[in-house]
């Protein structure tokens, strides 16, 4: 059943090219994004001026990811919220929002709470789910399926990556509804989109690096993730799976934000992984890296393949192939995900079933 993996975790990560391919292609038609499975016409999707993301844990990362790329290239802006915070927080919706929810289970209670209460105030609601016929899915206006097939491990990836790359089509199609890319670019970055599953598969291929990083990791009882921008978002995903399944305890840090107080936490007793793969923001990232390193941190640095880093950045580099940078996170998440898993796995955890947890939360 697990297919000569060792877990289902390492299984669903490897299983993540075909997850994407299956969940794109039919959406893309003539080159161009198309979602009119579920009423998302251009002419509908020119309509949204006010976004929300809801969701929980991972799924609320893929949100945050979604964010980023939406108002870079659309232009629309977009709140992401995490489902416990967003019922409570009486938001400031009005009729012909958008909320979108994003669910791997399509039952956890507190996004089926949220999008009850989208409903009730007149927004127009869309689920990006992956179990089909769940609540979430029956309930929303819209749904967007993501096709990860059923992923076992508590800890979730190939559902992630699948619900990256609906928010990809999503943006892109809403960027070009609202006039702010042009038909080419929609077309360039969709073909882009395309090229994922081939260049997973190189990344899946050389593991032994993420291995590496695990030893380093192994022993230790706190960890830092640092990133600016899409990288921050990601940075928030690899410290949420690290502390899920190996029990280190680790932090997500915007860079920039760090000598605002966290980065009296950093001794040698403290490694970071910064990630940074975001070219426009390449220096800025560096540059607080280099304050970590100096502060006697062990550096692991994410970033472009390409891109030589001395020893005064860090101490260990694990390089990416290059693609658009705005598709980076989809490779980039990879990485960051064999990481928690052989830390788990050196740690001796059960990697599927890590304590207190359960795959759907169905309870608030
Ligand atoms: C982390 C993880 C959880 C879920 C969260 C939402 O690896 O699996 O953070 O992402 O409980 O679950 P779904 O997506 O089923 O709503």
């Amino acid at each position: 059943e697990k297919g000569g993996y060792a877990h289902f975790m390492l299984k669903e990560i490897h299983e993540q090219p075909t997850a994407i391919k299956t969940t794109i292609t039919p959406r893309i038609v003539d080159g161009m994004p198309n979602l009119e499975e579920c009423g998302l016409t251009y002419d509908r999707l020119k309509g949204y001026n006010n976004i929300f993301v809801v969701a929980c844990g991972t799924a609320m990362h893929a949100g945050l990811v979604g964010k980023y790329v939406l108002e870079k290239i659309g232009r629309v802006p977009v709140t992401v919220d995490m489902a416990s915070e967003f019922r409570y927080r009486d938001p400031i919706i009005a009729k012909g929002d958008l909320v979108i929810l994003v669910s791997q289970s399509g039952e956890t209670a507190d996004t089926l709470a949220a999008l009850r209460m989208a409903k009730e105030r007149g927004a127009e609601t869309l689920s990006i789910v992956n179990v089909k016929g769940s609540s979430i899915a029956r309930e929303s206006d819209m749904v967007l399926y993501t096709h990860a097939g059923p992923e076992i491990s508590v800890a979730s990836t190939k559902a992630y990556i699948v619900q990256l790359s609906v928010f990809y089509l999503l943006s892109f199609a809403i960027a070009y509804a609202h006039g702010a890319i042009s038909k080419e670019e929609c077309m360039r970055l969709t073909a882009e989109l395309q090229n994922v599953p081939n260049m997973l598969e190189v990344v899946l291929k050389t593991p032994d690096n993420c291995q590496y990083v695990a030893s380093q990791l192994v022993n230790k009882e706190n960890l830092l993730y640092i990133g600016r921008g899409l990288d921050y978002a990601l940075s928030m995903e690899g410290s949420l799976k690290l502390k899920e399944i190996s029990y280190i305890h680790s932090e997500s840090y915007a860079a920039g934000e760090l000598k605002h107080g966290t980065i009296s936490l950093v001794t040698n007793n403290m490694p970071v992984i910064a990630v940074a793969t975001q070219r426009e923001l390449l220096d800025k990232t560096i540059s607080n890296v280099k304050e970590v390193k100096a502060r006697g941190a062990y550096v692991v640095l994410v970033t472009h393949g390409y891109i030589n880093v001395d020893d005064e950045v860090a101490d260990y580099k694990i390089g990416l192939p290059t693609i658009d940078d705005l598709l980076m996170p989809m490779l980039t998440v990879v990485p960051l995900q064999l990481i928690a898993y052989y830390t788990s796995v050196l740690r001796g955890n059960d990697v599927d079933k890590p304590r207190n947890l359960a795959k759907s939360v169905t309870v608030e």
